[in-house]
């Protein structure tokens, strides 16, 4: 038989190779292919196995069960899941290291553990630690104040012993694993933390809550240096991929479902890391839009939808005029090709110059929005900035803009705008609506923008294009 050749494989998505390479042709990451043992086992075939048993097939019709979902009483938490966990069920969640993972899990473990009015625990919950010792945990649920939960706790990090603990009739209802790629299985020659080791944990862990019937929360870190194998690797092992997101700097953290086999994905839950741990945000426009300014020019608000949920958030834009050759172009919470095709769209359908202008644009409050429909408030950002002249305070902003400057429709343009009215703004510049003339809400007047040349009218307060032309050096030169 041949000698078994040495794998490469990609630590960020666990493609592999024949050869060592600087980066990885699937996922374009730099440094992050090593080389693993090779798999002992060659693919042998079903010959010489025992015999296949019979599958029972069954027609499309029939009573299926309703997933039995156990909510956790962290209302953003349960929203982001699709309502609750589900039985058997296994979730990934992914995050930068420090983001706050292990705190979240903690307080999961601890709504569901907490004691009800008749003194039970609603569900057992094990919490299983790799990272840090039994006494780091205790500390941290000291300061969570959640210590009269039912939550066993272990460190470990040898699979057997794990799924020998919890193989048994009286399996707990809910185990957390923190964090996957610090999990071996003794029998892979590989370390800790290589996709190899990464996968067979997983999918063990995966198989035993299956079988058992307890609802298996994998902690993933995700690495840069791919040093260690990134949750990427698992999504497609796990029913729900949570990612864990924010800006260090910021106290705001996102929950975003990628993946969810029981319930909407791209749906959002939305915290703050606080001395005392994690705080729901229930209502995340407010606070993004808190420490909002009126009456500075570059400042817009984008309606926008997170899942199902309607989401303000305040657009940042500053343009100064650049000394060099080559503008920056700084983008903070945003697509930067996004940024740089509604700079294109502004150039060429609009006559304004922005060539000689360094721009900066930010989401503010640490939130990353992925929606085309936000072109509208960047580009009125964009020309507010340029113009030096503020739009209204009370006025909110979507539509997606396509490359001929024409405005195009989005989805759920009702939401957004109920979600303004709410929060008191009084005027929405909105795409056309196709047919159907329905009046928006109540409280809010809409007006349709056809073409982005209408915006820039509207927001530079009757300026012509020209005029912002000869201005192009920077906004302060509409003074003189
Ligand atoms: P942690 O949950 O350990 O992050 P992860 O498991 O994703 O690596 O959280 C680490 C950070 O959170 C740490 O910088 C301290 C901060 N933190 C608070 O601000 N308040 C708290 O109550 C807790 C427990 C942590
Ligand atoms: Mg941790």
């Amino acid at each position: 038989m041949a000698k078994p050749q040495p794998r490469y494989v990609c630590q960020a998505c666990g493609a592999s190779y024949p050869k060592w390479s600087g980066r990885c042709d699937a996922c374009n990451a730099w440094n992050t292919i090593t080389e693993e043992a090779p798999r002992e086992t060659a693919p042998k075939g079903l010959g010489g196995g025992r015999r296949g048993h019979k599958l029972d097939f069954v027609g499309l019709a029939g009573a299926e069960a309703e997933a039995p979902r156990r909510a956790t009483g962290i209302a953003e938490f349960d929203r982001v899941t699709g309502g609750g966990l589900v039985r058997g069920s296994a979730l990934l969640i992914g995050g930068d290291p420090g983001i706050g993972k292990s705190t979240l899990l903690l307080q999961v473990a601890a709504a569901l553990g907490a004691p009800r009015a008749d003194g039970r625990a609603t569900a057992r919950c094990a919490y299983i630690s790799g990272e840090e010792a039994v006494d780091q945990v205790r500390l941290r649920a000291r300061r969570l104040a959640v210590t009269d939960a039912a939550v066993q706790l272990a460190a470990a990090t040898n699979l057997r012993d794990i799924v020998a603990s919890l193989d048994h009739a009286e399996a707990p209802d809910i185990v957390i694993i923190d964090s996957i790629q610090t999990m071996y299985v003794d029998t892979l020659d590989s370390a800790p933390g290589t996709v190899a080791q990464v996968r067979t944990s997983a999918s063990e862990l995966i198989r035993l809550a299956k079988r058992r019937g307890f609802v298996l929360l994998l902690v993933g870190h995700v690495t840069k240096e791919g040093v260690i194998a990134g949750p990427r690797v698992l999504e497609h092992m796990v029913d729900t991929v949570l990612y864990f997101e924010g800006e260090r700097g910021h106290q705001f953290r996102i929950l975003r479902a990628v993946k969810n086999r029981f319930g909407p994905a791209n749906e959002i839950g939305v915290f703050e890391m606080t001395d005392g741990g994690l705080m729901e945000v229930p209502n995340p426009s407010a606070l993004f839009l808190a420490e909002r300014r009126g009456n500075v020019s570059g400042a817009t608000v984008f309606a926008g939808m997170e899942g199902t949920r309607p989401v303000l958030v305040e657009i940042q834009a500053l343009l100064a005029a650049s000394p060099l050759a080559t503008p920056r172009r700084a983008v903070v919470g945003w697509d930067s090709a996004r940024l740089a095709m509604v700079l294109a769209v502004l150039e060429a359908r609009c006559g304004l110059s922005l060539a000689g202008n360094d721009v900066y644009l930010n989401v503010a409050g640490g939130l990353r929005i992925s929606e085309p429909a936000a072109d509208l408030a960047v580009a009125a950002a964009l020309v507010s900035s340029l113009s030096d002249i503020p739009v209204p305070e009370d006025l909110v902003l979507f539509g997606e803009i396509g490359l001929s400057g024409e405005v195009r429709a989005v989805s759920q343009a009702d939401q957004r705008l109920r979600e303004a009215a709410k929060l008191g703004f009084a005027e929405a510049l909105v795409p056309p609506r196709r047919g159907r003339r329905t009046a928006g809400p109540e409280g809010i007047r809409t007006r349709e923008i056809a073409h982005l040349q209408d915006l820039v009218r509207l927001v530079a307060g009757g300026e012509t294009p020209a005029r912002l032309r000869a201005a192009g050096g920077g906004p302060r030169a509409l003074d003189s």
